[in-house]
């Protein structure tokens, strides 16, 4: 297994960083409502919890994901007619579901190069235990952002190329930025090149609550290690047991949001910052939307950021939909002009 770090942290990266984080702090806290960005979830601990709640029977989307990837992984190689291909993983987590792909390629004897990139080189040492050693296997790990490492693929390789995006992750971007990202993908890719997709769908709400609610407890945990984050990394003194998990969703949007709700008047120092923050009595503070989508608006969302929808595959309740998209650089496939490039 041969691994790229592509942006090796120095410590003036590692000072701005920080220095990134208190702003993002600062202003999502001075903002009305309060709010911090999700993408500060995952540190060290956040993964760890984060791997919790995917196996939590309350959370649904990883499990039937899985399942989903597990019934096509023998139909998904006939839609690819070369011998070899690369299959790049952004946000590559611990390999679970990506070893049911690169299987099904292998198993039709294919030679298959797998690129799994994450910004987490630790996230990623837990797939040595989910992919196996074989022959027609070459995997190599690139450790940093999605498009720099996207762009390292692609100047060393020319094979057809199948990206993988699964997990929901798409529904953490708001329904502007998710075309933003799509678009930038688009501009990485080549002609026919493939991009297969996991969304959430709509469903019973109940369901949805309980998955963002689960019995154990992980998912509040989850946010509130975001609190102890940034007691950790910028000095701040947030009472951890003031603050109580609310997921809810908001069907205006379209997603679950996931807050904290201060459970009394309270004022939290943070010292890298050098000012307090006033919260009052059950003041909620916005961590995040998962977005979920109806099978309409993902065939928008290809048809406006470039793609051709190849097929979708779900299971048997709806619950889920992992789209193949296949690149359209045709003539005619003009940037609509509302588009916002992250
Ligand atoms: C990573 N992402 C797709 C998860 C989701 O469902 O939005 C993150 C998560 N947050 C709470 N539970 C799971």
């Amino acid at each position: 297994m041969k691994i790229s770090r592509l942006s090796q942290e120095t410590k003036q990266e590692h000072n701005s960083q920080t220095e990134q984080f208190a702003i993002d702090v600062l202003t999502g806290l001075c903002s009305n409502p309060k709010n911090i960005s999700a993408k500060y979830f995952y540190d060290d601990k956040g993964s760890e919890l984060f791997q919790k709640i995917t196996q939590h029977k309350d959370y649904y989307p990883t499990r039937i994901e899985y399942q989903i990837l597990d019934n096509i992984k023998r139909d998904l190689p006939n839609l690819f007619d070369s011998d070899e291909i690369d299959i790049i993983e952004l946000g590559a987590g611990d390999g679970h579901k990506s070893q049911l792909i690169i299987q099904g390629f292998l198993d039709c004897q294919k030679k298959v190069n797998f690129y799994p990139i994450d910004i987490s080189e630790k996230a990623m040492v837990l797939m040595e235990q989910h992919i196996s050693a074989n022959p027609k296997l070459d995997i190599h790990r690139v450790v940093g952002e999605y498009f720099e490492g996207l762009r390292f693929v692609r100047k060393n390789s020319s094979n057809p190329l199948l990206v993988l995006f699964l997990g929901s992750n798409i529904g953490n971007f708001d329904r502007t930025q998710n075309q933003g990202f799509l678009r930038k993908l688009w501009k990485c890719l080549n002609d026919s090149d493939h991009l297969l997709v996991g969304f959430d769908l709509k469903k019973d709400v109940e369901i949805l609550t309980r998955a963002y609610n689960d019995s154990a407890g992980y998912t509040r945990d989850f946010n509130l290690n975001l609190l102890h984050r940034i007691n950790c990394e910028l000095g701040a003194d947030f009472n951890l047991k003031k603050f109580q998990h609310f997921g809810s969703y908001n069907p205006l949007l379209g997603a679950m949001e996931s807050f904290l709700l201060a459970t009394e008047k309270q004022d939290v120092f943070i010292s890298e910052l050098e000012r307090s923050f006033r919260f009052e009595a059950y003041e909620p503070l916005h961590l995040e939307y998962s977005f979920k989508f109806l099978k309409s608006d993902i065939e928008s969302l290809s048809a406006l950021t470039g793609f051709e929808v190849v097929e979708h595959f779900t299971d048997p309740d709806d619950y889920f939909m992992d789209s193949l998209w296949r690149v359209s650089k045709g003539e005619n496939h003009k940037l609509p002009l509302n588009l916002y490039v992250v």
